[in-house]
């Protein structure tokens, strides 16, 4: 068998966004969600690492192209930056943006490009935490 080689690179956005359930009162909310829930949003600065996993072209001698990532990044990113999540991006109106959610859009929409090849990504929402998502083997 022959071995896989991954390759992770990393890329920033900004957005805002408000966690509300709208099922639940805004007490209830506010218990939930904490300083997530503040009425008029807030912003976070994203880092989302992208890890691929394949094995080793003969002729290029890479995984993929380094742009070829690039393209699939900020063709997901790029709509989300400097919005507000839940007003301007059409999926979290009906999912809420939390790091769970985000990092499961992120996952469909590179996987439209990147396939296969994707084999992980990682989503950091604060300094302190980052969400997950890896390919089952
Ligand atoms: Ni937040």
């Amino acid at each position: 068998m022959k071995l896989q080689v991954s390759l992770s690179r990393v890329y920033r956005f900004s957005a805002a966004h408000r966690l509300h359930a709208p099922q639940m009162d805004d007490e209830g909310n506010a218990r939930l969600y904490d300083k997530c829930n503040n009425l008029n949003g807030h912003g976070h600065d994203y880092t989302l690492e992208i890890t691929i996993r394949g094995r080793i072209d003969q002729e290029t001698g890479m995984i993929i192209p380094l742009q070829d990532i690039d393209r699939a990044a900020h063709s997901v990113i790029d709509p989300l930056d400097h919005k507000h999540l839940d007003m301007e991006v059409g999926y979290f109106r009906t999912h809420r943006s939390t790091g769970e959610e985000i990092v499961q859009y992120l996952w469909d929409q590179l996987q439209n490009f990147l396939g296969d090849k994707l084999f992980k990504i990682k989503l950091w929402e604060t300094n302190n935490n980052y969400f997950e998502l890896e390919r089952k083997s």
